[in-house]
């Protein structure tokens, strides 16, 4: 096959912030160390997500001036929920406007305190959700998923044993089970159609309902049909729609694969919980038809969910992927095998091997990848998920990743190159990093707002020397 190229041509250009390394380290010392804290304008290329970032269609703003504004009854609402019912078959679609609030809504009206949720693994909204509500939020992805060295080609699956031991167990205490399509917190691993078909019967068989978080429901059936053997005559979207018709309902984050800025939505089946759902919704998102949203948010998100679908774009993006952890591996740096959809995930702990779990390798890579060329990276770790154990002490995260996230059609190949050469910069230079210690940590979502202090002095960061080793490479 020949190149694999951008399914588009660019219409509209943003230009991107040039800075110099003097005032990179300047930033990011003012920032606390977090890249979360740093403006937009001091970062070159923006990896922190893929989260809202997508660069919108010609067809998703045209649409948007069409959309009908109307408080109650919207045309726009009735265009989302047909696009919404006709892929995922759920009876009723409740708009908000993103992934959390819909989680927040479904968990405050079907689980309550003392009970437990399974799902491959949680992402930090998912568990920060349940924790708040005094739920147990579990995690039973195959140990394979774990493993970041692992090449098994569904490590989003679920263990299922111990989700079979987890739900005899805990009789009476499951309100639903989860998945996560693709398992963003395991490294953007998807999970097969077999293992989907195979919790659906365990859960039916309990008579627990079962929902996806369905954020990268394409990405996912993407896979299925690339990896899975029988899967390959098939269209994406019927295999997608297999997946939701696996479920009982979904949340979804509508700012990854469905190609939207702002959006959300809860769809399900079951009326009783959909009534109860709609009452919390209106008191804290807005009326049922916008939910949170604006008309024109709405219609972007019925014309993203079709174009995230294409096959064309689909096998760009994965390209990108693959190409970006190639890049990365030809470079010496470990990343989670094999490349996910959405993101390529550094295993920190094993580029890092002289940095512990509790001097947060992660953050002190993508400190330094920060400071060497602009890129802005997320820490997957302790950071994120490491505790406080029951004597006092520090439990780290399983793994330590840094995630680079891919936003939709934003970057080029020349920018993927870029981001590879500042990454092979940091690793030819990895024993002089130095850990970091978390000196602010809020109660819920840390990485968000916590502040960080270098273990040693910030000289660390490798300035420029007389030879030129450190400075910026020349850009073109
Ligand atoms: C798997 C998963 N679930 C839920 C969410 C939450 O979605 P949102 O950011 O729209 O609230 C995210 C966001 O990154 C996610 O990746």
């Amino acid at each position: 096959m020949g190149v694999i190229f951008e399914p588009f041509k660019i219409k509209m250009v943003e230009p991107i912030p040039l800075t110099t390394r003097e005032e990179r380290e300047r930033r990011i010392a003012e920032a606390g160390f977090n890249p979360f804290q740093l403006p937009a304008s001091a970062i070159t290329f923006d990896l922190l997500t893929d989260s809202g970032t997508a660069a919108m269609s010609a067809e998703q703003w045209a649409a948007m001036l069409v959309a009908d504004e109307s408080y109650a009854g919207s045309r726009s609402f009735e265009k989302f929920a047909a696009v919404v019912r006709r892929l995922t078959g759920f009876r009723h679609v409740i708009p908000a406007h993103q992934g959390r609030a819909a989680e927040r809504i479904l968990f405050a009206c079907a689980a309550k305190a003392g009970q437990r949720v399974p799902n491959n693994c949680h992402f930090d909204t998912t568990r920060a959700n349940l924790e708040y509500l005094g739920v147990v939020a579990e995690d039973l992805v195959i140990a394979e998923g774990r493993d970041p060295a692992s090449l098994h080609p569904f490590k989003g699956d679920v263990d299922l044993a111990r989700l079979e031991r987890f739900l005899d167990q805990h009789r009476g205490l499951v309100p639903f089970g989860m998945c996560t399509i693709t398992n963003n917190s395991g490294g953007g691993q998807p999970v097969s159609l077999a293992n989907l078909r195979a919790q659906s019967a365990l859960f039916r068989r309990h008579g627990i309902p079962f929902f996806l978080d369905a954020c990268r429901f394409a990405e996912n059936a993407w896979f299925i049909r690339e990896r899975e053997p029988g899967q390959q005559g098939r269209s994406v979207a019927a295999i997608a729609q297999e997946c939701f018709a696996l479920a009982d309902g979904c949340t979804m984050s509508g700012k990854k694969d469905a190609l939207v800025n702002m959006g959300g939505l809860l769809a399900l089946n079951d009326d009783d919980l959909a009534a109860r759902c709609r009452q919390l919704l209106i008191l804290t998102e807005g009326f049922p038809t916008y939910g949170g949203c604006a008309a024109r948010d709405l219609e972007a998100y019925a014309v993203g969910l079709e174009e995230g679908l294409d096959e064309r774009y689909l096998e760009y993006r994965a390209a990108t992927t693959r190409y970006l952890a190639h890049g990365l591996n030809r470079a010496g740096i470990p990343t989670v095998q094999p490349p996910g959809g959405h993101a390529v995930f550094i295993d920190a702990r094993a580029l890092l091997p002289h940095l512990p779990p509790e001097q947060l390798p992660g953050q002190s890579l993508v400190v330094a990848l920060y400071v060497e060329g602009g890129v802005r990276a997320c820490e997957i770790g302790s950071v994120m998920f490491g505790k406080r154990g029951a004597d006092g002490g520090f439990v780290p995260a399983a793994l330590e990743l840094v995630r680079l996230a891919l936003p939709r059609r934003c970057y080029t190949q020349s920018h993927v190159d870029r981001v590879i050469e500042i990454a092979a910069s940091v690793a030819a230079r990895k024993e002089s990093l130095t850990g970091f210690a978390m000196v602010e940590r809020p109660q819920y979502l840390p990485h968000f707002t916590a502040r960080f202090r270098p273990l040693a002095p910030a000289r660390a960061f490798a300035p420029a020397d007389r030879t030129g080793r450190g400075r910026d490479p020349p850009r073109c």
